[in-house]
């Protein structure tokens, strides 16, 4: 089975290559190298071709003879589409639009796409279940929601076999610390690591549902395997609420002494709580379980610890 990554060089798509590389799938990455990298790939027996997914031409040759793809290349930060809308609207939304109409002229390999919590934004409801109401608050929610929206209108329109999922606060091993766009949890292990105060936007009371990675990777990998469609979007988090306190609680306790924090301005368009139904996933994936949070928090300061080789006492 040969499956197309969009996106493959980055932390949840490398992550993603190996699981399926390592289950026998042959996988043909398509990265622009904007924000990920080559060397998260390192040991991956996959394709690489380097380019954007806004290139008709390079997705043509990366999806022949493809029997799915996995579109996760965008620009993936609040912060960074605040900063510059256009910049993610470009990668997102008509990236997604290219890769769709790429699906088409291929004659519809399965399609799997990334949509985000934070289509659900301003709405207070919880857990955000994927009937309700979306209210984005950013530039980046608007073009994720743009994503899911093409993609279940091109279902409809063209036939297509298409599932587009909700990611939560995904985290673990291959995800960037080093820029300021840097997701939570990175963010807060590499202080731990290197002895710098956590830096905490806001109180900390703001609640995420974090996803770890592996459990992500093996949802997609089991959609691609069974080409599990649906024709409205599927939050793919298990319905976790934590605190950024708390995670740093769980931080305190795996590192072993106190962590100081660094207060900070809450960021523009972060949305204060998030929590997912979990019920329309596990209707669609009864037999799959999550890693534990703290299993997973575990496995990425390992990680980070092993990256940047410092000790974790
Ligand atoms: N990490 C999370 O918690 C989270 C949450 C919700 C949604 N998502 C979505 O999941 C997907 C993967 O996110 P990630 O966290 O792995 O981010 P990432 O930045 O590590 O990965 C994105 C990858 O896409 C590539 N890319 C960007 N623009 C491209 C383009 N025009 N053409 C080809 N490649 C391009 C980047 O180089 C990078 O390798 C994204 O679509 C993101 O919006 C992630």
């Amino acid at each position: 089975m040969r499956v197309v990554v969009t996106g493959g060089a980055g932390f949840i798509g490398a992550n993603l290559a190996r699981v399926m590389v390592d289950l026998g799938l042959e996988v043909v990455v398509v990265d622009d190298l904007s924000t990920g990298s080559r060397a998260n790939l390192d040991g991956v027996d996959a394709r690489f071709l380097e380019g954007s997914v806004l290139e008709p031409d390079l997705l043509d040759e990366a999806l022949t003879d493809a029997d799915a793809v996995v579109h996760l290349a965008a620009l993936p930060s609040v912060p960074r589409s605040v900063a510059d809308p256009l910049a993610s609207h470009h990668a997102n939304a008509t990236g997604t639009l290219q890769v769709l109409e790429a699906v088409r002229r291929a004659g519809g390999p399965y399609l799997v796409v990334a949509s985000s919590s934070s289509v659900y934004g301003a709405n207070p409801t919880m857990p955000k279940h994927e009937g309700m109401r979306t209210a984005p608050l950013s530039p980046y929610a608007v073009s994720k929601l743009a994503t899911e929206a093409y993609t279940l209108a091109y279902a409809h329109c063209y036939g297509l076999d298409v599932l587009a999922f909700r990611f939560f606060n995904v985290f673990g091993p291959l995800q960037r610390a080093d820029h300021a766009y840097a997701a939570v949890v990175p963010a807060f292990v590499d202080a731990a690591l290197s002895g710098r105060p956590i830096p905490l936007h806001g109180d900390g009371t703001q609640t995420r549902d974090f996803t770890y990675v592996g459990s992500v990777a093996r949802v997609i990998t089991e959609a691609v395997r069974r080409r599990v469609v649906s024709a409205d979007p599927v939050n793919l988090a298990y319905g976790g609420r934590t605190s950024l306190l708390g995670l740093i609680d769980l931080l305190e306790a795996i590192v072993g002494h106190p962590l100081a924090r660094a207060s900070l301005p809450p960021r523009a368009g972060d949305v204060p709580h998030s929590q997912a139904d979990r019920q329309r996933l596990s209707t669609l994936f009864p037999a799959l379980e999550p890693v534990p949070l703290e299993r997973g928090l575990e496995e990425t300061v390992r990680w980070f610890a092993q990256a940047h080789q410092t000790s974790l006492v």
